[in-house]
């Protein structure tokens, strides 16, 4: 495994491996790696001849008060489990070299953000699509690898490669969850034993809606208030936003059409954890 550092020398080997007809398959983290991202890596791993990762904890896509300073890190570990998923090339950049100068030019996602996690994180899926504009141009992939427990994400990177044309195609990969069912997250390490517990029991809610639909149940906002109720009562974190959306357009319905969205985030005491449902109703 090679271990690039520089912005430049990156593009430098992405453009040769293109040129000797590699296909490049490339999955961008923000490191403290887990079971789900290895499971992106894997996927990865077995559909292209090539596999880059990317760990950088990107600070455009943190808002004021969000966790950027505590978000966990652990390079070593990380290299060791990069090393073992078989990977070609892992990209560590640092900040100074992503981001040198001050933007000149901003980007600004004006749909499928004014709900869920878009809509309590001002500015963050303005910083997704920007530091991925410069990651796809560096690591020049024919395929990049999403996890679906970030859904708002894949549905705007696949707005941001539809509408300024990337060559490239977007791969979505099923939720890692622990046994209990909670999906895995960098950020469970900040659960407290009781909070832990109780994490499980977002999973179960949305599990709880998605029934409630398949019997027949149409009224959003019926299933919105059982959701909420069944966290509310088995956990002592604070809802953030319950909502069902058509997907991947995250456009409120009244009538339960097509394919939708069953999402949840829940802030305990130092963690926010999201966690959501697609599936289709036809
Ligand atoms: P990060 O949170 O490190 O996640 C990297 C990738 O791993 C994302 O595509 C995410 O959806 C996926 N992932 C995380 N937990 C998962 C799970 N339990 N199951 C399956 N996949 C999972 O998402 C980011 O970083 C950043 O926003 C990034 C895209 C790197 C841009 O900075």
């Amino acid at each position: 495994m090679e271990i690039i550092k520089s912005v430049k020398q990156l593009q430098q080997t992405a453009e040769q491996l293109r040129q000797t007809g590699k296909r490049i398959g490339f999955v961008p983290t923000m490191g403290f790696l887990h079971e789900g991202h290895q499971a992106l890596m894997e996927k990865a791993r077995n559909e292209n001849d090539i596999l880059i990762v990317s760990i950088f904890v990107n600070p455009l896509q943190f808002g004021p008060g969000e966790d950027f300073d505590t978000y966990p890190r652990d390079e070593e570990r990380d290299v060791q489990i990069a090393k073992d998923k078989q990977v070609d090339i892992l990209f560590l950049p640092e900040t100074e070299d992503m981001y040198p100068d001050e933007q000149a030019i901003t980007m600004r996602v004006v749909r499928r953000v004014d709900v869920l996690c878009g809509k309590s994180r001002e500015g963050h899926f303005d910083g997704v699509v920007a530091v991925l504009t410069k990651l796809f141009h560096l690591a020049q992939p024919h395929r990049v690898y999403f996890g679906m427990k970030d859904a708002q994400q894949v549905a705007v990177v696949d707005a941001l490669v539809k509408d300024f044309n990337f060559p490239l195609e977007i791969v979505p990969v099923a939720t890692v969850r622990e046994e209990d069912g909670l999906a895995k997250s960098s950020r469970n390490v900040y659960l407290s034993n009781q909070e832990r517990k109780e994490a499980k029991e977002i999973y179960q809610a949305l599990l709880h809606g998605k029934q409630l639909i398949v019997d027949g149940e149409k009224n959003p906002s019926t299933i919105v208030k059982e959701v909420e109720d069944f966290i509310n009562k088995r956990t002592h974190g604070k809802i953030d936003y319950v909502e069902l959306l058509t997907y991947p357009e995250l456009n409120t319905t009244t009538v339960i059409c097509r394919q939708v969205i069953l999402a949840a985030a829940v802030h305990f005491e130092k963690a926010r954890l999201i966690d959501n449902l697609v599936f289709d109703q036809s």
